[in-house]
């Protein structure tokens, strides 16, 4: 039943980047639920299909139009499949598409929940959905990931290469200050920052001088650090303690990687790249998959739960919850793909949760 006037109903555009391999065959879902989302709701989105990935770049040589990262920015939101292929070793069209809109659009916030659906999917012995329950902020335009560096007698036995990690005080601080402030709006009592202080003397003092800053500001939030090698095996032995992990870049990839596990794997966990107030990007944590793409065996529900996301950021809370509701569903009555032990295919997954958000 739709309940507001159509008035109060603005139209959403959205581009849509589907990319490489698997990154096609599950945006191809994430859009089908969002249809369904605007149906159901009477909602209208525009969406807008953009070609940017390795296919384009090798019939074109462009990897983002000169004018690309303006013509994201018109958007409300952008969704993205994943981009990487084998035919373009070097990963420049991901490095300009996928981390070039990071830095353009300043996304500094890598915004990556960890939430279990169901004990079964989980690989930790005896842990259940009360015991993986946290959020990762990721420092999204940063870090190793500037591309600073270079190298010296490259090919040679006396190569140097150079590789840098940029760690600014306005970086730092606002990503930090927006865990707190994430933890303060949701009513969470916890913030862990991990960083490698102990071997990083430089560049990670200023984490932990940033966050010993801002920590007091949030009295009622209980501030912890680890450094970032105890936080891998703590997450592992113990994640019911976490609510909110924040750190830098690289460190930041490599643990949703770890987190997603604990959600099932890599097709089950979603992310957002957010600029607060400004156009972001949604898209789900894992990549192309070359070795699954086309057989329509990919895991949709990360990507899905992307989408949830990325309505949930641009205001529409009821819209999400219905996504959300839909996923758990699909988890719970066991309607997945083969990596978390159903037997349907991608398309087949994608339609049960449109099916479910236009029924309930
Ligand atoms: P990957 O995430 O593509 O795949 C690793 C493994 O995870 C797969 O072999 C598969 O077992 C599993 N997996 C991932 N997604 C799945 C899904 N939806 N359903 C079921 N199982 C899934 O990582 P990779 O193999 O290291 O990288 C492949 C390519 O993707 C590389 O070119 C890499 O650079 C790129 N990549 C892109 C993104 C992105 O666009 N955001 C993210 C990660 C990797
Ligand atoms: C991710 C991916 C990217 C990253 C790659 C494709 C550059 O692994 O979004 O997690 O490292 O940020
Ligand atoms: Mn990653």
């Amino acid at each position: 039943m739709q309940t507001q006037s159509s008035t109060a109903k603005k139209a959403f555009r959205l581009a849509v980047i589907p990319g490489d391999g698997i990154g096609k065959e599950v945006t191809a879902e994430a859009v089908k639920v969002i249809e369904a989302v605007g149906q159901k709701f009477g909602r209208a989105f525009e969406l807008e299909e953009l070609p940017w990935s390795a296919d384009h770049y090798l019939q074109t040589g462009t990897t983002i139009p000169p004018n690309g990262y303006d013509t994201l920015r018109e958007f409300d939101a952008i969704f993205i499949g994943a981009l990487g292929d084998p035919r373009v070793p070097d990963n420049r069209h991901a490095r300009d598409i996928l981390l070039g809109t990071r830095f353009e659009l300043d996304l500094y916030v890598n915004y990556r929940p960890v939430k279990l659906l169901h004990e079964r999917l989980c690989p930790l012995k005896g842990r259940g959905p009360k015991d993986v329950n946290f959020v990762v902020f990721r420092e999204n335009t940063e870090g190793v990931y500037v591309g600073i560096g270079g190298r010296f007698k490259a090919g040679t036995d006396q190569e140097i290469a150079i590789q840098e990690e940029i760690n600014t005080y306005r970086g730092v601080h606002r990503i930090i200050k927006y865990a707190f402030e994430h933890a303060k709006a949701r009513g969470l009592s916890k913030v862990c920052m991990a960083d490698k202080s102990n071997a990083m003397t430089h560049g990670h003092a200023l984490w932990q001088r940033v966050f010993r800053e801002i920590a007091p500001q949030y009295p009622s939030i209980e501030a912890t650090h680890y450094y970032i090698d105890a936080l891998a095996m703590y997450m592992v032995v113990d994640p019911g303690q976490f609510q909110v992990i924040v750190t830098n870049n690289l460190f930041g990839d490599i643990i949703t990687d770890l987190a997603a596990t604990f959600q099932g794997g890599l097709g089950m966990a979603a992310s957002g790249n957010i600029h607060p107030g400004k156009p972001s990007m949604f898209e789900p944590v894992h990549g192309s998959a070359p070795k699954f793409a086309g057989k329509n065996i990919a895991n949709p529900l990360g990507a899905i739960s992307s989408a949830a996301l990325m309505l949930e950021t641009l205001g529409l809370q009821t819209e999400a919850a219905a996504i959300d509701a839909a996923v758990l569903a699909a988890v719970t009555a066991g309607q997945g793909t083969p990596d978390i032990g159903g037997n349907l295919g991608t398309r087949e997954v994608g339609s049960w949760i449109a099916g479910h958000v236009e029924r309930t």
